[in-house]
């Protein structure tokens, strides 16, 4: 699956899953705009996309923010020359307390970085797509999405909405070539869900051996699956939500002894 030509926006990439699905796309022949909050992270994954011979910026944008949104593709499009392939993977997650007892604050936080920074990071690199009749969207949610994982009051409505979300655009941008797809990540092992499986007290072993597959996914796992979903062996999916769980979501249940 090679994208030589292409030019690609992955939001949330200094670390996790979306530093290597950078690499990947990297590696597959794609030029990179490699967006964070955390400039530091963003300029460190740019370098290893440009040590792999591709061109690739890093910029420092927070994907709640309409006018961050707007000057980051707007750099993207004249640095780069377009934006093919846009990837929403920056993603937080909410406290993982009681729901009686969590912050509203922090609902509205994770609601505005996962479903408000989707739907900010589609519209304005829509507008090059759909002038321009191409395009490839992969909009990152979570078997959480399916599931009542709890206690997660922000997260889980959150990520239903980020597939929702991608069936409207999909249907919308059809006539003009673009395909809005979504992942749906199972447990997979990041800085952030190290962090919350810490917090809950969770046995990492236990959760990997839960899994149908016997183990926890690698960022690897979702950046292969992305790479099907921008390459052109995709061009008749859209509108589809892709779960990367090692079948957890058709077992669903929780680890025992
Ligand atoms: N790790 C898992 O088990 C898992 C499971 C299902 C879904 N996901 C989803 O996959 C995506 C990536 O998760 P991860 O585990 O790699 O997380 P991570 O925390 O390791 O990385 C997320 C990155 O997003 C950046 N970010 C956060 N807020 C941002 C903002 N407002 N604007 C721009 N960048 C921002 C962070 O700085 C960080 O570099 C998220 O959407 C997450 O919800 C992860």
């Amino acid at each position: 699956m090679r994208l030589d030509g292409k030019i690609a926006l992955i939001t949330g990439a200094g670390r996790g899953i979306g530093r290597t699905m950078a690499l990947t796309l990297a590696n597959a022949g794609a030029d990179l705009c490699i967006n964070d909050v955390n400039l530091d992270a963003a300029e460190e994954t740019a370098e290893e996309v440009r040590a792999l011979g591709r061109k690739a910026i890093a910029v420092k944008a927070d994907v709640g923010d309409p006018g961050e949104v707007d000057a980051m593709v707007t750099r993207t499009i004249e640095q780069l020359g377009g934006i093919h392939i846009l990837v929403n993977n920056a993603g937080i997650i909410d406290q993982g307390v009681p729901t009686t007892e969590s912050a509203i604050e922090k609902w509205d936080e994770v609601f505005r970085v996962i479903v408000r920074g989707t739907y900010l990071c589609c519209r304005r690199a829509g507008q090059w797509m759909v002038e321009h009749r191409t395009g490839k969207i992969v909009n990152i949610s979570s078997v959480a999405a399916f599931t009542g994982l709890a206690p997660r009051p922000a997260y889980v409505p959150a990520k239903g909405a980020v597939v929702d979300l991608t069936h409207t655009l999909a249907v919308e941008w059809a006539p003009y070539g673009i395909n809005v797809n979504c992942i749906a990540p199972g447990f997979c092992l990041t800085p952030m869900s190290i962090e919350a499986f810490k917090r809950a007290g969770a046995d990492l072993d236990k959760v990997g051996k839960n899994v149908p597959m016997g183990r926890l996914a690698v960022p690897q796992d979702l950046a292969d699956a992305t790479l099907f979903l921008v390459s052109d062996l995709s061009d008749y999916i859209t509108g589809v939500t892709l779960p990367v769980d090692g079948g957890w979501l058709v077992y669903r249940t929780l680890p025992r002894g």
